[in-house]
């Protein structure tokens, strides 16, 4: 079942939503050569205790999910655990992927930082990512389906020759950061929950230079593409509003 959001939660999502803007504001200051992950994960849980927010990720799942943001390097996909020895050097690309609850609410955005001089081909991923999410949200509008969404956004990716992820998708989000529906980066136009106003959910495609196939490594968190190539991520909570689609966790740049 899809939980519908009244005018008053959906105001808390806002707020929940602007924390998480504010916290990728400030890693994508932060994100530099010589800076550790852990680091970026400190940064992001000072912001949550001051604003008197909560991290979600912390403890989450098994085994427990240790740290409050997912930080993912290159070849790694997502959930990738900040530590005090994986350093940002210059040409890496990081995914800096946030969860942050305030008052009962939860916000959920995701977006690659370049890290000094990239490569082209790894840029032009980059944007493409981030363009195949604002594909997908032209087709957020009620009435529409998940799957004229989550269509848009293979179409889009796959033009290039892309792997769209295929076992990660974005997912409903309100009082707990994963909630009903599933939105996959790939589908069928008009399949798949309609969207009508008071829903809130997070498109996030996953897409990677090379195969879509990825792996999942020993610390049975960090999934990587398993040609080893580059993976991009960009992702924004939405809510479904009576003049259709917000998104909470995005400013303009
Ligand atoms: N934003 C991440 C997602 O939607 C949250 C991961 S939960 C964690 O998949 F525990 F891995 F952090
Ligand atoms: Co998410």
């Amino acid at each position: 079942m899809v939980e519908i959001l009244s005018d008053y939660e959906l105001d808390k999502m806002r707020a929940a939503g602007k924390l998480v803007a504010k916290i990728l504001r400030e890693l994508e200051k932060e994100a530099k050569p010589g800076v550790s992950t852990k680091y970026l994960d400190d940064v992001a849980q000072r912001i949550i205790k001051e604003a008197g927010g909560s991290a979600p990720c912390v403890g989450y799942g098994n085994p427990p999910f240790p740290a409050a943001i997912c930080t993912s390097i290159n070849d790694e996909v997502v959930h990738g655990i900040p530590t005090d020895d994986i350093i940002l050097k210059d040409g890496d690309i990081i995914t800096c992927d946030v969860v942050a609850e305030l008052d009962g609410f939860c916000g959920d955005a995701a977006r690659t930082f370049l890290i000094g001089n990239v490569d082209e081909k790894t840029k032009l991923l980059v944007q493409r990512t981030k363009e195949a999410f604002f594909k997908g949200l032209e087709q957020v509008k009620i009435g529409n389906r998940i799957g004229d969404v989550s269509h848009a956004v293979q179409e889009y990716a796959e033009s290039f020759g892309y792997g769209v992820v295929r076992v990660l998708t974005g997912h409903g989000i309100g009082r707990e950061m994963h909630m009903e529906p599933d939105v996959p980066n790939y589908g069928k136009p008009g399949r798949g929950p309609r969207i009508v106003k008071g829903m809130a959910f997070c498109v996030e495609p996953m897409i990677n230079m090379g195969t879509e196939k990825v792996l999942l490594c020993d610390d049975e968190w960090t999934i990587v593409t398993a040609d080893g190539k580059p993976s991009a991520h960009y992702e924004n909570t939405i809510i479904i509003t009576e003049n259709g689609p917000e998104m909470t966790t995005f400013e303009e740049e």
